[in-house]
């Protein structure tokens, strides 16, 4: 079974064996045979976020539960249940047509609902801990349903529990946002929003004007996976002390930085930039061209294993010329 259909890389690699499922009853069921016969299991959500850099001797399972609820509380909040599969940009449009408020930084977001807690997901301010108010997941040694609430999830910079020492031990099947339904806080600081806006001579933006904001941005730097396989930023911005920021900054003095108290967090793709990265191809695979943050299957055709390589090269020049190890932000297979 192919899964180029399942990874936003679009890279050849196949599963001896592949199961859809569409309930937790489903999921649940084919855990118990392949329990039985021991397979290894990898799960598949919206494949925005992995790198398969070879084949899968086991069960690739498709986590296809759709469904969305909503159940209003109090004055000004609702909560909006989302099944894992349901895609993450069209549940985002979904709340801005009901007018609710929270999502709307987080537009054109590739991938799937199930997915977002894993890395917390985040863009322009916002990351979906801000507005999380608890998820349902499959714990996969006992098979029973879990709840995790905001502070079990552990959510960190791209990061959580699932990632940590709850990684590979639960499936997550739906989860809860908590929006609000009117004075919504509009977030607009970040990044190119306001000049966004200024463009369009929008003043008092509403929830919408912000996704519409957000997705031209997007749109205008970041390339669409259905045209140019990728899996948005590859790396994460490193962070680094404060005291080593300040030494860097005598020698690159147009090194940029987000202070947090004794850290500093250094956009990777400004790194990548000064060696020299952006818009560079070998063989199938480049940096892209706007924001070399961004690794792209530039013909169609690489592999797994050659953009693993690539990703290789760009963390060691960026050692080597900075002294900062990149780690990588997407989940390699
Ligand atoms: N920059 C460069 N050269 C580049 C790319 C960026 O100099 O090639 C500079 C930019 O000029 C800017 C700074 O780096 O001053 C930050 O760039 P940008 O605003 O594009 O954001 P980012 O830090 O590169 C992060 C997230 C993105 C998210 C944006 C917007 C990470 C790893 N990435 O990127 O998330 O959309 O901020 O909030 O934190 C993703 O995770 O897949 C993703 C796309």
């Amino acid at each position: 079974f192919s899964l180029k259909p399942y990874n936003t890389f679009g890279v050849e690699a196949i599963a001896k064996y592949f199961a859809e499922v569409h309930s937790t009853e489903e999921l649940i069921e084919i855990l118990k045979q392949s329990d039985a016969q021991r397979l290894p299991i990898l799960f598949l959500g919206g494949g925005s976020n992995i790198l398969l850099t070879k084949n899968f001797d086991g069960l690739a399972i498709l986590l296809n539960l759709q469904g969305i609820s909503e159940e209003i509380i109090g004055e000004n909040e609702v909560l909006v249940t989302a099944k894992a599969g349901e895609n993450w940009h069209k549940f985002v449009l979904f709340c801005l047509s009901k007018n609710y408020g929270g999502l709307e930084n987080l537009s054109l977001i590739p991938g799937n609902v199930g997915t977002s807690p894993m890395q917390n997901i985040g863009a322009y301010g916002i990351e979906i801990k801000d507005v999380f108010l608890s998820c349902k997941v499959l714990n996969l040694e006992t098979l029973e349903v879990e709840i995790f609430d905001l502070e079990k999830c552990r959510f960190g910079y791209r990061d959580s529990i699932f990632k940590q020492e709850g990684k590979g031990k639960y499936v997550i099947l739906e989860v809860t946002f908590k929006l609000s339904t009117k004075n919504h806080f509009i977030k607009t600081e970040y990044g190119a929003i306001q000049s966004e806006l200024e463009k369009s001579g929008i003043e008092n933006p509403s929830i919408q004007d912000i996704s519409q904001a957000v997705i031209n941005i997007r749109q205008s730097k970041l390339p669409d996976p259905k045209v140019r396989g990728n899996a948005g930023s590859f790396f994460k911005n490193p962070t680094i002390p404060l005291v080593e920021f300040e030494k860097l900054k005598q020698k690159f003095e147009n090194i940029q930085g987000y202070p947090n108290g004794k850290l500093v967090k250094v956009p990777a793709g400004w790194l990548i930039e000064q060696c020299g990265w952006k818009g560079k191809k070998i063989g199938n695979v480049a940096s892209h061209k706007l924001q070399s943050l961004v690794i792209i299957n530039a013909t169609g055709n690489a592999t797994g294993k050659e953009i693993y390589d690539f990703s290789t090269m760009i963390i060691d020049s960026v050692k080597e010329k900075f002294g900062i190890e990149l780690e990588r932000e997407v989940n390699t297979i």
